[in-house]
């Protein structure tokens, strides 16, 4: 489990987040939404020790402001928002990166799945310099997923971290990711990420945290969420909330008149 109480971040002279507490449940997919420049980054920051924060945040028990990262890593991986490669590796040894970072025995041909399950089978030698920025992020979807090779080990449940993990990718490929995310979840893992995509975090999470100004706005599921007041307030813009059947809300957003195309 991700418990968090009462976690503020100051980072310059600037308070970026103040008393944000919630439970995020292995086995479930936990996404932080909210405008740009909410905070959204900083948390996920602060929740892998990336940053100083006062309050408490425990992960499976541990105290991440405490806890050594070579720990953390046996049962937590982390896709940051931009990922700066500073060798010239290919994509096998990016996803080995995350081999070495991870606990338990690994099968020779793993990078090579990890790689055809983010539908870059073949992939290995290239370079990664040379890849889209679409191929490139999912490179290092494969690399956390080398790490977290097992939602559930003997010591617990592993988690995924993720900031933004479908920004860079087409349609297709952000469904893929997001059925990645559900299938480590329903395996009994714990997914935290953060998500611009307001209509797919209705289709992927559980549990939805909205921040504003370094502040948690609203939590709950996708059906509280994902309606137009908290979203108005957090958002600023008028949104359209509609829903279907089968998926839940979803909600476009509302043009001012005569702004749209004819
Ligand atoms: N190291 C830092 N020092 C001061 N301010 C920062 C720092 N990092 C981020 N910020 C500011 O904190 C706010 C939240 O940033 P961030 O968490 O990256 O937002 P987002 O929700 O878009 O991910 C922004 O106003 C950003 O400019
Ligand atoms: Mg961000």
């Amino acid at each position: 489990m991700l418990q968090v109480e009462t976690l503020s971040v100051t980072l310059s002279g600037r308070q970026l987040l103040s008393g944000i507490s919630f439970t995020a449940h292995p086995g479930q997919v936990t996404a932080i939404i909210g405008p740009n420049g909410s905070g959204k980054t900083t948390l996920l920051r602060a929740l892998t020790a990336e940053h100083r924060y006062t309050g408490r945040a425990t992960l499976n028990g541990h105290d991440i402001a405490v806890t050594r990262p070579s720990v953390m890593a046996g049962f937590r991986a982390v896709l940051a928002q931009d990922t700066q490669v500073a060798f010239p590796f290919t994509a096998e040894e990016i996803v080995r990166l995350g081999l070495e970072a991870g606990r338990g025995a690994v099968a020779a041909d793993l990078p090579a799945r990890m790689l055809a399950k983010v539908d870059l089978a073949g992939y290995g030698p290239r370079p990664y310099h040379r890849l889209s920025g679409g191929e490139q992020a999912r490179v290092q979807l494969a690399r956390i997923l080398a790490q977290a090779r097992q939602p559930v080990s003997e010591s617990g449940p592993s988690w995924l971290f993720l900031d933004e993990p479908v920004a860079s990718l087409d349609i297709g490929h952000q469904l893929m990711v997001m059925r990645l995310a559900r299938d480590f979840a329903e395996a009994g893992g714990g997914v935290v990420a953060v998500m611009h995509d307001l209509n797919l975090t209705t289709m992927m999470a559980d549990h939805l945290l909205l921040l504003q100004s370094g502040r948690l706005l609203a939590q709950g599921r996708a059906t509280e969420i994902i309606a137009d007041g908290p979203l108005r307030s957090a958002f600023g813009c008028r949104l359209r909330v509609n829903s279907l059947p089968a998926q839940g809300p979803w909600l476009l957003p509302q043009a001012e008149e005569g702004f749209a195309a004819p």
